[in-house]
């Protein structure tokens, strides 16, 4: 694994598989069962310029849990970005006074570009429609373990990844992991003008998985074992593309009548988050707000650990972390 995190294509299986033992290992601290301050006088530069929840507070969290300390900037505003100063010098200036830094930036490449002017390790929290390798690691990590808990197998399952394909950059560092492991079937399912870049789905089937696009979820998902659905960024699109959209009548729902109906007892149902509960909105419905076959908030959860094992081993504290867990 290079320095910094800021694509899945740093990482081969063997590393994804290191990180998700060094999560289940974080399990304990991640709950409070066991403590270690293997960070302490460490701090971490947690800088969103762009809106967050889940990850800028699951990062700031995981880091404290292991004893550090984090310096938070929300939004260009309060950044001296609004007065004009660029990527590389606000980069330059925040490694000196940070030991890691995490970025959520609304442009595509731009945590790269940022890190090249760092000494410290960058995680990349987002960047536009780009990548979210950390969201990814935490949703294989809760593919896994909701596996374990079913008695299934990731060899051979059947994955839907479906809503914003395009724009959606959680399905495109997830796909870009599931391809990395034995084959699988993968039904992409999108509104039109939505689709998963095609460069992303030729690479999944280069690797042996079986790939089908359709353009509507009316069909027989009896087989499912995994949805995953993602809300619709209207945020990146363009004034016509909006108005296109505005015309699309097809439902991509994911609510509890879908589930009874057309899939079945074990199929879990994960997003990304937030889901968008605004009138019009069609991602996930609350109506399966306590089935257990839903799974999104068993993966908010898995952020800490996830989170915690990137820190630890970009940072090279596993022993230390381990010699605490036998220790206290
Ligand atoms: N999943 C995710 O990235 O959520 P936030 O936008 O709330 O960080």
């Amino acid at each position: 694994m290079s320095s910094h995190l800021l694509s899945v294509d740093s990482l081969s299986r063997d590393h994804v598989d290191h990180l998700l033992r060094v999560a289940s290992r974080m399990e304990p601290i991640a709950q409070r069962r066991k403590v270690t301050r293997v960070l302490e006088g460490a701090v971490l530069g947690n800088l969103f310029f762009e809106a967050s929840t889940r990850t800028r507070v699951s990062f700031h969290a995981a880091f404290c849990r292991l004893g550090g300390s984090v310096c938070d900037t929300t939004g260009f505003t309060f950044s001296s970005m609004a007065k004009g100063e660029s990527l590389y010098d606000t980069s330059r200036v925040m490694s000196g006074y940070c030991d890691a830094i995490v970025m959520r930036h609304p442009d595509q490449g731009s945590v790269a570009e940022f890190a090249q002017a760092t000494n410290v390790p960058v995680i990349n929290g987002g960047d536009g429609p780009g990548e979210h390798p950390s969201q990814a690691l935490l949703d294989l990590y809760t593919i896994d373990k909701e596996f374990t808990r079913l008695g299934k197998t990731l060899a051979g399952a059947h994955l839907l990844l479906t809503g914003d394909l395009k724009y959606g950059r959680t399905v495109h560092s997830l796909i870009k992991l599931l391809s990395l492991y034995a084959p699988m079937r993968i039904t992409l399912v999108s509104p039109p003008g939505l689709e998963m870049p095609s460069h992303l789905v030729d690479l999944v089937a280069s690797r042996g998985h079986r790939v089908e696009l359709r353009e509507s979820l009316a069909s027989d998902f009896s087989d499912l074992d995994v949805i995953y659905t993602t809300r619709i960024q209207k945020e990146r699109f363009t004034e016509e593309m909006m108005e296109s959209f505005s015309g699309v009548s097809q439902d991509f729902t994911i609510d509890r009548a879908f589930l009874d109906q057309r899939c079945n007892d074990t199929t879990i149902v994960m997003h990304p988050l937030p889901r968008d509960s605004r009138p019009g909105a069609n991602d996930l419905n609350v109506d399966l707000n306590g089935d257990p076959r839903l799974a999104i908030f068993r993966q908010t959860d898995n952020g800490i650990p996830v989170r915690m094992a990137i820190f630890a081993t970009l940072l090279e504290v596993e022993d230390q972390i381990e010699k605490d867990l036998r220790d206290v």
